[in-house]
């Protein structure tokens, strides 16, 4: 660290900070007798130093699977700010130069899809989706094929639309009434099968795309418009769905004219080995959502990025004054987002992080096994590219999950060493008992073996 702040200077922002700031996802009262917030004060490649000048590690690229391309990219601030200087922002009514050539770059990555539109955030870029379908529903079926299904344990987002869709019933508690004509359909956690009635021990993946189906039959298929699924389910518990189950699920919507709405908020550029998570799997979705690694927090930015398809419903009447998506974002305007994301994606593409990803993924994949090896209460490891979990059971037979404080003190213990990792938290009821992992595209096999062996030491602390 270049010792910017003065330890004078930091004590004031940490005061500040415990007076005035509300965060994200903590209790505060500890701040007010125990302990002092953590301010994160300066950033280079996967690290990142605290206001005590203490040296992390960060595992979780940001905390929140964002910041893809690691830390201090001059390139990226560089071309923020000629941009803020040249134009920073008009309404998204107008155009801007790194909008135009972002969502060129885009599409070139995406094919089979057409049109980027702008926003601030994921919860915003689902949202917009679900006003699309709603839209369509009013336009084409009077209003009837309406209904939106998500999954458990999926995660859309935190405004209350996205949280009615949300599949994970402990971070919903407290916040219903929800949203009408959200469905929830089942996970596909094959590790978790014997909790599901009726599931095989055989083509389990077919059988989880087949209790989709189930659900629209029950629904009605005429009333179902959308079905909204995370690639590689995040916050949930790091699930990638088992063989057989995506081209099930693709034949599904097919047959019932429903819009496949793929959510890559956190796999979208790059963090599982392909430019989007659904590209593994062989589909085509109608409608997909991103935004954390879209531009790595150098910026705020979101995008829903549809099919030639859906965007041709939403202009093929233009005598109709009601006949155009009529959706405003604001801050979708400000040009610094799509200026980062270009810039972000020119790394990826000049430093090959993709391939980076999948060689890594494959590495830390491979050293996670090997912990399980050495540590039973690791039950299962997964995940794709450089996007894993762990999960810890208090018994291998039963996999009954964790103790969820002891899954918390492995993460403290990472911490106090130095190594920033992340657990599935207040999502899912009795099942916060996933160890997640994912360091930046850029990482090396020194980072990850740092990584595991802070894990391998926390894991014989708390289970010992
Ligand atoms: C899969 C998924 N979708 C949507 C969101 C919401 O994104 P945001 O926090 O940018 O609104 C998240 C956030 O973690 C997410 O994990």
């Amino acid at each position: 660290m270049d010792g910017t702040f003065s330890e004078n200077d930091i004590s004031r922002i940490v005061e500040a900070d415990r007076a005035n700031v509300w965060h994200h996802l903590i209790q505060h009262q500890p701040f007010e007798t125990a302990i002092d917030p953590r301010i994160i004060v300066e950033g280079k490649g996967m690290k990142v130093w605290d206001q005590k000048g203490k040296e992390h590690l960060d595992a979780v690229s940001g905390g929140v699977w964002t910041v893809n391309v690691g830390y201090g990219r001059e390139s990226i601030a560089d071309a923020v700010r000629d941009q803020l200087v040249k134009m920073n922002y008009f309404a998204g009514s107008a155009g801007s130069i790194p909008g135009a050539l972002f969502a060129e770059k885009l599409i070139s990555k995406m094919p089979g899809m057409s049109r980027v539109y702008y926003m601030n955030s994921g919860s915003e870029a689902n949202e917009k989706a679900f006003k699309m379908v709603r839209q369509i529903a009013h336009k084409r079926y009077g209003g009837k094929k309406h209904k939106i299904l998500y999954r458990d344990r999926d995660y859309h987002g935190t405004t209350i639309a996205c949280l009615s869709a949300g599949g994970q019933d402990e971070r919903n508690a407290q916040y219903g009434p929800f949203t009408p004509g959200f469905i929830r359909v089942p996970h596909c956690l094959e590790y978790r099968k014997h909790e599901q009635n009726g599931a095989p021990l055989e083509n389990y993946g077919e059988w989880a795309a087949n209790q989709i189906e189930e659900v629209i039959l029950r629904e009605g298929p005429d009333t179902v418009g959308a079905l909204c699924l995370e690639p590689v389910t995040a916050g949930g518990g790091v699930i990638e769905a088992p063989d057989g189950y995506w081209p099930r699920v693709a034949e599904i919507c097919k047959k019932y004219e429903i819009l496949l709405h793929i959510d890559e908020v956190v796999c979208g550029v790059g963090r599982t080995g392909t430019w989007f998570g659904y590209q593994h799997y062989d589909i085509q979705p109608d409608m997909v959502t991103m935004a954390k690694g879209v531009a790595s927090g150098y910026a705020a930015i979101a995008c829903l990025v549809t099919s030639e398809a859906v965007f041709d419903m939403f202009k093929n009447d233009p005598t109709d004054p009601m006949n155009y998506f009529r959706d405003i974002s604001t801050f979708g305007g400000c040009t610094s987002g799509p200026a980062a994301a270009l810039a972000n994606m020119q790394i990826i593409e000049d430093e090959e992080l993709l391939d980076n990803t999948n060689n890594m993924g494959a590495y830390m994949l491979d050293k996670l096994n090997a912990l399980a090896e050495k540590h039973v209460v690791i039950g299962d490891v997964r995940g794709k590219g450089l996007f894993l979990g762990a999960e810890l059971v208090a018994d291998r037979t039963s996999r009954d999950p964790a103790d969820e404080k002891k899954v918390q003190a492995v993460v403290g213990n990472c911490m106090a060493q130095g190594v920033i990792i992340g657990a599935t938290n207040r999502s899912l009821p009795g099942k916060n008992n996933t160890l997640c992992f994912s360091p930046a595209l850029i990482a090396t096999k020194d980072d990850i073996n740092h990584i595991l062996d802070a894990v391998d030491t926390a894991l014989s602390a708390v289970f010992s």
